[in-house]
């Protein structure tokens, strides 16, 4: 087989027993998470510099006479490593005792457990008994500012929060103080991380339970959420993200590793942000407007009326406003949909703020657009309205004499007579405000949380997410909507899946066919330019 990269200069390693070749100066640890071994290890994180303080991760290697801190040390050609061998478990067991002599052992109550790495380093591979008989050292608990806890007690002083703060931050808010066996981490002044944006990652990197979320406190065991990879709705970043449920509610978001658009890292803002994702009252079932009420209806009859309804009403242009918290398959559905009833423009509105780049990784901000999509909403032709805030703008949709879509805005600040001139009004989306009660069609779409779909990041990247939660009632994503509708008025095919909604799109723009969905992967890709496309 030819070799990927024949550039790339490799040496040949045994792990563990397990022969492989890895590029040169890769660190032990890393090559042997290539070989499917965990070495254990608290102060080395993949985004922070490498103190080797830990001493967690000694390993031994043939004819070198001291054990190795995986952590730093790179392989060299030739070499036997061993990860498990007596001499290296029982130096790593040592170390693990010292750590566990002040430790409360409070896992019952400890937020961090069952994903703590103190309990799966002793239960792997620590002592069943411990031998120390001594008093524990008691500090207690400090409230560190902003949406962060420490129980010093908990803490193993493997000072990844300190590092984050210095190098990633790059708002050095944290400190280790006194020596020896005192030693603790500590707040500089009185606001502690109170105002940092990204102080939360340190919650996400603290291997233990002392850094813990006030948001998240006793809210859910570990062991109870369920978990599935999204994308942060909250700015156009884009942030790679989990969205972590139980009981079909989000519990919280925490950030998944992509390099080319967070790192390991997320604002505080993004994962804070979450209530409106589990918010009720939602539109459960297709409605069809008859005299002055709303009569529900099977999916089947209300998008034959509205069919029938969109083809009596051909003829002047349609006019769409759409959410840019909606995905890039239901817009461009919207768009197929509009294109086979006579064409028509569209406008969305956006709310923004100001622009915070994160210091130590500057690719990551949180951007001025405060949706995930609307730069997707860009690219599919919808153009942009309103003001700051993302409201305003609405003047000419709501005197609108032709067909009118409204795709996810929610229109709290529409007046009350929106659509109402309107000859057809479709109102695709979740919440039935003042204004949505004004239209002919209801039609109830999931959450970005409840489907499948891709948003458009603000470096032209379409990300994919994937359902988190179940959705209310008869609600469908607004792109299989629209797909079957297109369906019925068109020759085109139903879309009965999200990768068919996504194969739409290079109907819309052609530079979307360039991509395909399968290849998306969970890191996504960048929109090719027109040219590259071929357009
Ligand atoms: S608080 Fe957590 S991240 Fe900070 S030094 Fe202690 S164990 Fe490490
Ligand atoms: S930077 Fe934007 S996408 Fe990333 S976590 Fe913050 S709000 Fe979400
Ligand atoms: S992880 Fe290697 S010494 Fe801490």
């Amino acid at each position: 087989m030819a070799d990927a990269n024949p550039t790339a200069e490799t040496v040949h390693i045994t792990i563990d027993g397990m022969e492989l070749d890895v590029p040169k100066g890769t660190r032990i640890l890393d090559a042997a998470a290539m070989a499917g071994v965990d070495v254990p290890h608290y102060c080395y994180h993949p985004g922070l510099t490498a103190p080797a303080q830990c001493r967690m991760c000694l390993v031994e290697i043939e004819k070198v006479p001291k054990l190795q801190p995986a952590c730093v040390a790179t392989v060299a050609d030739g070499n036997v490593i061993h990860t498990q061998s007596e001499k290296a478990l029982e130096a790593r067991q040592g170390v693990l005792e010292f750590y566990l002599v002040n430790h409360p052992l409070d896992c019952p109550v400890c937020d961090q457990s069952g994903e703590c790495k103190l309990q799966d380093y002793t239960s792997a591979e620590g002592r069943a008994m411990g031998r120390s008989l001594e008093p524990k050292r008691v500090l207690g608990r400090d409230d560190f500012g902003g949406d962060v806890l420490f129980y010093a007690d908990r803490c193993v002083m493997c000072t990844r929060c300190v590092r984050f703060m210095r190098e990633v931050a790059q708002d050095e808010r944290l400190a280790v103080v006194q020596r020896g066996h005192r030693n603790v981490i500590d707040t500089f002044f009185d606001e502690g991380l109170e105002g940092n944006l990204w102080a939360d990652n340190i919650v996400d990197i603290c291997p233990v339970g002392a850094l813990v979320s006030k948001d998240f406190l006793h809210k859910a065991r570990a062991w109870d959420l369920d978990r599935n990879p999204s994308i942060c709705p909250n700015c156009s970043q884009g942030c790679n993200v989990r969205l972590e449920t139980r009981d079909n509610q989000v519990m919280r978001i925490k950030p998944r590793p992509n390099p080319e658009v967070n790192a390991h890292w997320m604002c505080d803002y993004g994962r804070l942000n979450y209530e409106w994702i589990n918010r009720g009252a939602r539109i459960e079932a297709p409605m069809v407007k008859e005299g002055d009420r709303f009569v529900a209806l099977s999916w089947s009859d209300a998008l034959k009326r509205l069919a029938a309804a969109l083809k009596e009403a051909a003829g002047g242009e349609a006019r769409a406003v759409v959410s840019p918290f909606m995905a890039n398959e239901d817009m461009g559905l919207l768009r197929r949909v509009m294109d086979a009833t006579g064409g028509g423009t569209g406008v969305y509105r956006c709310p923004t703020g100001e622009e915070v780049v994160l210091p130590g990784f500057p690719t990551l901000a949180l951007r001025t657009d405060r949706a995930a999509n609307s730069n997707g909403a860009d690219v599919l032709g919808f153009n942009r309205v309103g003001d700051r805030e993302g409201l305003g703008g609405l003047e000419q949709s709501a005197a609108h004499g032709g067909v009118l879509w409204v795709l996810g805005d929610e229109l709290t600040d529409a007046p009350e007579t929106f659509g109402q001139d309107a000859s057809v009004y479709v109102y695709v989306g979740h919440f039935l405000s003042p204004a949505a009660r004004n239209a002919h069609f209801v039609l109830p779409a999931t959450t970005f949380a409840e489907m499948e779909g891709t948003f458009t990041n603000v470096q032209k990247r379409v990300q994919r997410f994937w359902p988190a939660l179940q959705a209310p009632g008869m609600s469908r994503p607004a792109w299989q909507i629209l797909g079957v509708l297109l369906a019925g008025i068109s020759d085109a095919a139903p879309a009965a899946t999200a990768a068919d909604a996504f194969a739409a799109l290079a109907g819309v723009r052609p530079e979307f066919g360039a991509l395909q969905w399968a290849e998306l992967g969970q890191q996504g890709a960048p929109l090719p330019s027109f040219a590259e496309a071929g357009d």
